[in-house]
């Protein structure tokens, strides 16, 4: 068991109050979606969680089993078992996609009980063929010239070859197609279980048919406004914004949701 806590999470870019008081709290065996309309801080709530150097969190708190995650640089994060699947994944020339992965394994294990050549191929075959991916995009550099799609689906395969405590995936459905979605939904929930916990930003329900969440949160101008289970992100998709904003008094300052 483990346990990630966020409490009254205040985070500015530049002179910008973006997070206003997120508390969140997640364990493992659990997953969290969070939705809301565009520009209401979910990538700033990733990013703050992983360490992105931009995004100043000015007060509040992020504990991984009492840890303090905020005195924690971002490798530092990721070895303690933090990960995220980044909205928008960089591509890196000069670095395969096999030797990062590796890398990335290794550095959660202990010096010295580095994973084999052997197990680690042989684990990241069986995982790209649970993620239906192509032979060659393990020696192709990370993420160049991938498509929109193969991007996330990559994103997955780390998740699955670097067993994170906590994962963070940040519209991990955009951009996929009807199969690629079914595929990087079994791949996540593959991972479901004891030691793992999620927290899957969306604006669908389409991914959420596939992985039913636990807990679903709506986050509006900084804040989470509301929590409930699978049923509030089906009513989000029926029924938009709107009547949370109605039922909460919030004017509209945020720009509308994507088409
Ligand atoms: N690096 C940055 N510099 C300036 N403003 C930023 C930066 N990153 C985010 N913002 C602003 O912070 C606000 C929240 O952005 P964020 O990316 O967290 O939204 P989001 O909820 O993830 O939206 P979307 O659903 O469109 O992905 C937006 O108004 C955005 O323009
Ligand atoms: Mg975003």
């Amino acid at each position: 068991m483990a346990i990630l806590e966020i409490k009254d999470l205040h985070v500015r870019i530049e002179d910008k109050e973006i997070l206003k008081g997120v508390t969140l709290t997640i364990n493992t065996n659990e997953i969290h979606a969070i939705m809301g309309p565009n520009g209401t801080g979910k990538s700033t709530l990733a990013a703050a969680i992983m360490g992105h150097p931009k995004y100043e969190v000015t007060s509040g708190s992020i504990l991984l089993d009492g840890e303090d995650v905020l005195a924690m640089e971002v490798d530092e994060r990721a070895r303690a078992g933090l990960f995220l699947a980044m909205q928008y994944p960089s591509e890196i020339t000069g670095v395969t996609n096999a030797d990062f992965l590796r890398s990335g394994v290794n550095a959660r294990r202990e010096e010295g009980d580095e994973i084999s050549l052997m197990k680690f191929i042989r684990e990241m075959d069986s995982k790209m063929e649970v993620l239906e991916m192509e032979e060659d995009m393990a020696t192709r550099y990370l993420n160049e010239g991938f498509s929109g799609g193969e991007k996330k689906r990559n994103e997955i395969l780390q998740l699955m070859m670097l067993k994170p405590k906590f994962a963070v995936l940040d519209e991990i459905d955009s951009g996929l197609d009807i199969d690629a979605l079914k595929i990087v939904s079994k791949g996540i929930n593959q991972m479901r279980g004891e030691g793992f916990g999620c927290l899957i930003i969306t604006h669908y329900q389409r991914l959420l048919d596939y992985i039913t969440p636990d807990h679903v949160h709506i986050i509006m101008q900084g804040k989470i406004v509301k929590t409930g289970g699978p049923e509030l992100a089906k009513k989000l998709e029926e029924q938009g914004y709107d009547w949370i904003k109605e039922e909460l008094g919030i004017e509209d300052e945020t720009v509308g949701q994507e088409a």
